[in-house]
């Protein structure tokens, strides 16, 4: 193998270091490495320098590129690249956590949970790290539902839950952290029907069965009576939020993270506003229709 692989600290996630990334990597090293991504959920690559060309390189190990539907998130000259960044002026809302006015908080998520076919994965580069917060989490949600009791998986099993974009914490309706909105997004966003997603999604690559709670996106379970479905899924969240499920990463500039998006959470725990915080992501495209939009007529029969 053409790079060497270690356990993240607490043991959910590996660290590749070692690795060469060029146009011309061996068929062999793409493999193992898709293979990685795959049997690990998240990978820490570290020293792979600061070039966004070899930040698509290597995204492009693992299939096509998706450029973000909302096009003001695109990297300037690179349409397959995102940008995050406070540096030219606050498009995303701010919220004071604490009392700090803090920019750039995304509650736990998976990507594109809005839609009828979320990505499959994304990487992730620190260009530009704040002096305070600006970590990113990672949880393995296979993790959290391998270790559910017999009866609640057998519980959720075959439920189906509605999910609606959200594009600040206005709209959550689980797990909001109480924090006060000091200056609201400055971009108007475009608006996505409400889809209907498995609540335990079969991962179409490997099999593994996932806890699919999105926590920004996750409203109800169609057909159960509100008060029940509030609480079963407010369990499940708790019990995926655990800590033995999480990677928490305390970036270092030029950091690359990847994960797999079918079977992971991810959090932006935000950064004080007034420090610079840039960061570039590319999108893996995702291949396999995993849920279906609904209706207008539809959701008035089907939650109860
Ligand atoms: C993301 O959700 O992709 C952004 C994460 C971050 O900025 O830390």
């Amino acid at each position: 193998m053409t790079f060497n692989k270690k356990p993240l600290p607490g043991g959910v996630g590996v660290e590749v270091t070692g690795l060469e990334v060029s146009d011309a990597m061996s068929s062999t090293t793409v493999a193992a490495l898709r293979e990685l991504w795959l049997e690990a959920g998240i990978v820490l690559f570290r020293g792979l320098g600061t070039s966004p060309e070899v930040l698509l390189q290597l995204s492009r190990c693992f299939g096509e590129l998706e450029p973000h539907p909302i096009e003001h998130f695109r990297l300037p000259g690179y349409p397959e690249l995102i940008l995050l960044s406070n540096e030219k002026g606050l498009t995303g809302p701010v919220y004071a956590f604490d009392g700090v006015p803090t920019y750039g908080r995304i509650p736990w998520h998976t990507d594109l949970a809005f839609a009828t076919t979320p990505n499959a994965g994304a990487l992730l580069r620190m260009v530009k790290k704040s002096a305070h917060g600006g970590q990113t989490g990672w949880l393995d949600t296979a993790m959290a539902w391998e270790a559910l009791d017999e009866q609640t998986k057998a519980r959720i099993e075959g439920l189906e839950a509605k999910y609606i974009f959200c594009a600040d914490l206005s709209g959550m309706r689980f797990n909001r952290q109480a924090g006060e909105l000091l200056q609201a997004s400055s971009k108007n966003l475009p608006s996505f029907p409400p889809v209907a997603h498995p609540l335990v999604w079969v991962h179409p690559q490997t099999g593994q069965r996932i806890l699919n709670v999105s926590t920004l996106n996750i409203q109800c379970i169609l057909g159960m009576p509100e008060r029940e479905s509030d609480a079963l899924i407010q369990q499940l969240i708790e019990h995926t939020l655990q800590p033995q499920f999480q990677y928490i990463h305390d970036w270092e500039e030029n950091d690359i993270v990847l994960w797999d998006n079918r079977r992971t959470m991810h959090m932006a725990f935000g950064h004080p506003v007034d420090e610079v915080r840039v960061v570039q992501r590319s999108t893996i495209r995702g291949t396999v229709k995993m849920g279906r939009i609904i209706e207008e007529e539809q959701q008035q029969e089907e939650t109860a």
